[in-house]
C-alpha cells in the first residue's frame, strides 16, 4: 500500500476550479459498473494563480476522457487523474469522463460496494473518488444530475425524482452539495411510507426502505423523523427543502447512518425496532440517530465545512442539537445523566491518553480516524458551554444569523464563532482554545468561610496532551447552586464565569455555612476535584435540587468507595448504602433517575479514576470491588427490593414511552440485586415471562451475571438465530458476563464458530468491541485479550481498514497499567505495526498509540 501523508490545516488553499454542474450515469454491474461523469468546470476566481486540473480517484478503471469532445490522455497515477494547466482552455470547459467499478468486491464499504444484493454508498468522508474522478473537497459543492440503469426495482439518489421508466430512473438535487454528500441505492426494497407538510406547506413524501419482510419495523424511525422534521422548524425554524425524503436500511455499514442530501443511508440496527426485537436503549438510540442524521440537512448540508479539519462544525452542532432534541422528548436530566456517563467513558478516556486531539484537528493521514468522541460529543459540550455563556437569546439569534449569512456555504469554525461575537458583542479568542487544544482540564475546588463571607475558589489545570504540552487557562462555565445545612436552596442556580488559572467567587449575606453544588448540569467538560467527605455526598444525594448534581454525588461517593476498595481493600462504604437505598425507595423520584443512581460506575471509569490519582489501576482487583458492592447492596436493600419489583412488574400494553422505558429500567436494575441473592431464581421466570426485548436481554443478563443462564441462552439462539441484529446482543451478553480469564476465550469461540460473519462490521464490533469493554478481561494479566483483539485487527484491516482502525481504540487506555501488561499491550501493537501492507488507516492508530 503506498504511503498516505499528513495533511495540515495550515496548508488550505481553496481549488483551483469550480463545478457548476455534475451529470453523472450509473450502469450498475456487480463486478463492472460503468460510471459516466460529465463536469462543467471553470477557473476558481479566488486563485489568481492559472492551475492545473487534480481529480481525486482510487481504484478506479479509466474507460475514457474527454474534454470539450474531445479524447485526450490525462496523466493517472494511483490517487488522481491531472490535465496539466496549458492543455486546459482558457474559460469554463466540460470534462467527461467514464470509469469501470467492481462494486461487489468492495469490502471497504466505503464509495459504492454491494451489501445483501443490494447496491449502496458511503462517500463520507473520502469515498466519492472511489466512484468517480472528481475533487473530493467539501468546499467544492455543485449541483448533481444522476441518472441510473439497472434492473433492479428501487433506484434512489439525492434530491427530487426526475422520472423513471424500465430499467431506469434519474433524479436531480437542485442544492448544490460537495461530493461527500452523493448517494445512491438500488436493490429489492420494500417502503414504509407517510407524508409530511412543512410549516410552510410544502408536501414531502417520507419513506423507509427496508428488505421485504422488514415493513413492520420501521413505524418508530418514521415517528422519530417526524417529530424531528417538527422539531427543527420549532425551535430552529428550519423546514424541509425537497419533495421527498428517503432513508434506506442496510446491514453493512462502517458507521451508524448517514446524511446524505434527501437520501439518509442508516446502519439497519439504528432503523429497525419492534418490542420483541429492540430494548428501551434501542428505541432511544433510533430516535437520537434519525434525528441527528435529518437535523444534518441544515447542519452540515445546506451549510458544510470547508475542509476535514471543521468536522466538529457540523458534528459537534448537531449532536448539540439532537440532544436538545432527546431532552425535550424524554426527561432532560435522564438524558443529561446519560449523555454525560458517555461523554466520560469515551471522549474522557480518549482525552487522557494517546489518541487525546483537540476538537479541531490540525493534522491527519485518514480523516476517518478523527470521527471521534472528541469532534462528537466534546464538539456538542463546547457549543453547550457557548450558549450558557451567551444565554438563550443570544444563541438563538446568533444561530439564525449563521444559517441566514453561511446557507449555500462550506464554512469554518471561525465563521461559526464570528456570528457569536457579532451578535453578542464578546471577543471569544480565549473561548476558542476549547477548540484548539486538547485534554480535559482539571478544576481544583475550595472553600473558605469568613464572617458571613462564603468564597468559593477554583483553580484549573490544563493537562499535556500529545504535541501540546502547554497551554492557556480556558473559559470555564461553572453552575452553582448553595444549600443550606437543612437542605433548602438558599442560592438557586447561577452561572460563574471562570477565565484565569485561579479565580475566587464571594457570596455575601449568608446565615450559616453552605453547602455547594458545583457544576451543575455538567456545565462544563472538567473533571471537578473536589475532596468532600462522605457525608457531604450523601446529603447533596438526598437533598439537591439539580437533578444531575443529585445523580453526580451519588456517582462521586460510589466511585471513591470503589477506587478504596481496589487500592487498599477497603469495606463497601455505609454511607454509600444508606444513600442508595434511600434513594432507591424514594417513590416521588422518577424510575429512570432511580435506576441511573443505582447503575455502578464502570470498571474502565473506575481505572480511569485511579489513574488520574496517580495511581496503577489492578483491573482484576476493580472487578472484584465492583462486585463486591453489587452484592453488599443486594443485602443492604433487603425485603424492599422484592416490593420494588412487583410493584413495577406492571401489565401495562408496551410502549416505548421514556415513562415506560424508566420503570422496565429500575425493575431490571432490581432484578439484577435479587438474582445475587436468590441465584437467578427469579430471573428464570423474568426470561420465561418477558414480552419485551428489553425484559429478556434484562433477565438473561441477569442470569449470566451469577453463573447461569445456559438454557436461556440456548432459547434465545433458537428464537432469534436468523436475526444477526438481535442476536449482537447475545453475543455481547456472553462476552461481557464472562470471567476475566475466561473472556477472551468465549469471544474467539463466538468470533470463530462457523457461519459467523465477522466481516460484517455489525458482528465484529460487537465481538471485538464487548471483549474490550469487559475490562478485567480485555486487561487479563495472561495478555490473552490484547493477543485475540490483534489477532482479528489483523485479520479485518486488509479487507475494512476504516473499522479494524476504529475498533483498534480497545488499546487506547495501554499507558495506564502496570508494566507487565505494558509491556504485553506494546508487543501486540508492535506485531500490528509489522504487519506487510497494513493500511495507512490502522497505521496511523497504531502509531499514534505507540505515542
Ligand atoms: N456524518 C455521519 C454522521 O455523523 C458520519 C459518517 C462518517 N463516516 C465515515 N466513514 N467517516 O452522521
Ligand atoms: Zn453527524
Amino acid at each position: 500500500m503506498s504511503e498516505q501523508k499528513t495533511v495540515y490545516l495550515a496548508d488550505y488553499l481553496p481549488y483551483s476550479h469550480l463545478i457548476d454542474k455534475v451529470d453523472l450515469t450509473f450502469r450498475l454491474h456487480p463486478t463492472a459498473t460503468r460510471v459516466l461523469a460529465r463536469l462543467n468546470i471553470r477557473p476558481n476566481p479566488a486563485r489568481k494563480d492559472r492551475d492545473h486540473l487534480r481529480l481525486d480517484g482510487e481504484g478506479l478503471k479509466l474507460v475514457s476522457c474527454r474534454l470539450d469532445g474531445q479524447a485526450i490522455t490525462p496523466t493517472l497515477d494511483a490517487r488522481s487523474l491531472t490535465i496539466a494547466a496549458h492543455e486546459l482552455p482558457v474559460g469554463a470547459f466540460t470534462l467527461e469522463t467514464e470509469v469501470e467499478i467492481a462494486p461487489e468486491g468492495n469490502t471497504a464499504l466505503e464509495g459504492l460496494y454491494m451489501s445483501n444484493g443490494m447496491y449502496c454508498t458511503q462517500c463520507e468522508a473520502e469515498g466519492f473518488r472511489k466512484i468517480t474522478y472528481y475533487p473530493d473537497r467539501p468546499d467544492v459543492m455543485s449541483r448533481f444530475k444522476v441518472r441510473i440503469e439497472s434492473d433492479l426495482p428501487v433506484l434512489l439518489s439525492n434530491g427530487n425524482p426526475a422520472g423513471q421508466g424500465q430499467g431506469w430512473a434519474e433524479w436531480d438535487d437542485p442544492w448544490p452539495k460537495p461530493a461527500y454528500l452523493f448517494a445512491l441505492v438500488a436493490g429489492d426494497l420494500r417502503a414504509h411510507s407517510a407524508k409530511f407538510v412543512t410549516a410552510s406547506g410544502r408536501p414531502v413524501d417520507l419513506n423507509i426502505w427496508v428488505r421485504p419482510g422488514d415493513e413492520d419495523r420501521c413505524a418508530y424511525a418514521m415517528d422519530s423523523l417526524i417529530r424531528s422534521m417538527r422539531w427543527d422548524e420549532q425551535v430552529y425554524g428550519r423546514e424541509y427543502d425537497l419533495d421527498v425524503f428517503n432513508i434506506v436500511a442496510v446491514d453493512d455499514f462502517n458507521m451508524g447512518a448517514m446524511e446524505n442530501k434527501g437520501l439518509n443511508i442508516f446502519n439497519s440496527r439504528y432503523v429497525l425496532a419492534s418490542p420483541d426485537t429492540a430494548t428501551d436503549d434501542d428505541y432511544a438510540r433510533i430516535e437520537a440517530i434519525i434525528a441527528h442524521e435529518y437535523f444534518h440537512n441544515w447542519t452540515g448540508n445546506r451549510i458544510t465545512c470547508r475542509d476535514w479539519f471543521q468536522l466538529c462544525l457540523k458534528e459537534g452542532l448537531t449532536v448539540f442539537r439532537d440532544h436538545q432534541f432527546s431532552a425535550d422528548m424524554r426527561s432532560p436530566a435522564v438524558r443529561r445523566i446519560e449523555d454525560v456517563v458517555t461523554l466520560r467513558s469515551r471522549q474522557f478516556r480518549e482525552d487522557d491518553g494517546p489518541l487525546a486531539h483537540p476538537v479541531r484537528p490540525e493534522s491527519f493521514v485518514e480523516i476517518n480516524n478523527f470521527y471521534t468522541a472528541t469532534v462528537y460529543e466534546k464538539g456538542a459540550e463546547v457549543i453547550g458551554m457557548l450558549k450558557s455563556l451567551v444565554g438563550d437569546q443570544a444563541y438563538q439569534r446568533a444561530l439564525d444569523l449563521y444559517f441566514d449569512r453561511h446557507d449555500g456555504e462550506a464554512a469554518t469554525i471561525e465563521d461559526w464563532l464570528k456570528v457569536f461575537e457579532d451578535v453578542t458583542g464578546r471577543d471569544l479568542s480565549q473561548f476558542k482554545l476549547w477548540y484548539t487544544e486538547a485534554g480535559t482540564p482539571r478544576l481544583k475546588v475550595e472553600e473558605a468561610w469568613n464572617d458571613g463571607i462564603y468564597t468559593l475558589t477554583f483553580t484549573q489545570k490544563n493537562p499535556p496532551t500529545p504535541g501540546q504540552p502547554v497551554k492557556q487557562p480556558k473559559v470555564i462555565p461553572i453552575k452553582v447552586g448553595l444549600l443550606n445545612p437543612n437542605g433548602d436552596e438558599v442560592v438557586p442556580t447561577i452561572m460563574l464565569e471562570m477565565t484565569r488559572a485561579k479565580q475566587s467567587f464571594r457570596f455575601e449575606g449568608l446565615a450559616a455555612k453552605p453547602v455547594p453544588s458545583i457544576l451543575r448540569g455538567f456545565s462544563a467538560p472538567v473533571v471537578l476535584e473536589r475532596k468532600a467527605p462522605p457525608e457531604e455526598r450523601a446529603f447533596l444525594l438526598a437533598h439537591d435540587t439539580d437533578a444531575f448534581n443529585k445523580w453526580e454525588a451519588g456517582r462521586a461517593l460510589a466511585k471513591e468507595v470503589m477506587a478504596a476498595m481496589a487500592l487498599k481493600g477497603a469495606p463497601v462504604s455505609p454511607a454509600w448504602l444508606d444513600a442508595l437505598a434511600a434513594v432507591t425507595f424514594d417513590d416521588t423520584l422518577d424510575p429512570a433517575f432511580r435506576a441511573l443512581c443505582l447503575r455502578l460506575p464502570a470498571e474502565d471509569d473506575i481505572a480511569q479514576t485511579i489513574h488520574a490519582m496517580g495511581r496503577i489501576p489492578d483491573p482484576a482487583r476493580i472487578h472484584a470491588a465492583r462486585r463486591e458492592m453489587a452484592g453488599a447492596l443486594a443485602i443492604r436493600l433487603g425485603e424492599g427490593l422484592s416490593r420494588l419489583y412487583r410493584d413495577l412488574d406492571d401489565n401495562a400494553p408496551f410502549s416505548p414511552s421514556a415513562a415506560q422505558a424508566g420503570r422496565r429500567a429500575l425493575k431490571i436494575a432490581a432484578l439484577g440485586l435479587l438474582s445475587r441473592r436468590d441465584g437467578g431464581r427469579l430471573a428464570a421466570s423474568a426470561f420465561a415471562r418477558a414480552r419485551s426485548m428489553t425484559e429478556e436481554v434484562g433477565a438473561l443478563s441477569a442470569l449470566l451475571e451469577v453463573g447461569q443462564g445456559q438454557a436461556e441462552l440456548v432459547s434465545f439462539a433458537a428464537r432469534w438465530g436468523r436475526d444477526a441484529n438481535v442476536m449482537d446482543k447475545w453475543h455481547a451478553l456472553q462476552i461481557a458476563h464472562a470471567e476475566p480469564a475466561e473472556a477472551a476465550a468465549v469471544a474467539a469461540r463466538l468470533i470463530g464458530a462457523p457461519g459467523f460473519d465477522w466481516k460484517n462490521p455489525n458482528r465484529f464490533r460487537t465481538v471485538i468491541g464487548a471483549l474490550a469493554a469487559n475490562h478485567a478481561g480485555f486487561h487479563h494479566r495472561s495478555g490473552a485479550g490484547y493477543r485475540l483483539v490483534a489477532d482479528w485487527l489483523l485479520k479485518l484491516d486488509p479487507l475494512n481498514p476504516q473499522t479494524a482502525a476504529r475498533v483498534s481504540t480497545a488499546f487506547e487506555t495501554w499507558p495506564r497499567y502496570d508494566a507487565a501488561r505494558r509491556k504485553r499491550a506494546r508487543a501486540e501493537l508492535e506485531r500490528i505495526l509489522a504487519a506487510p501492507d497494513l493500511s495507512s488507516d490502522l497505521r496511523e492508530m497504531v502509531e499514534r498509540m505507540l505515542g
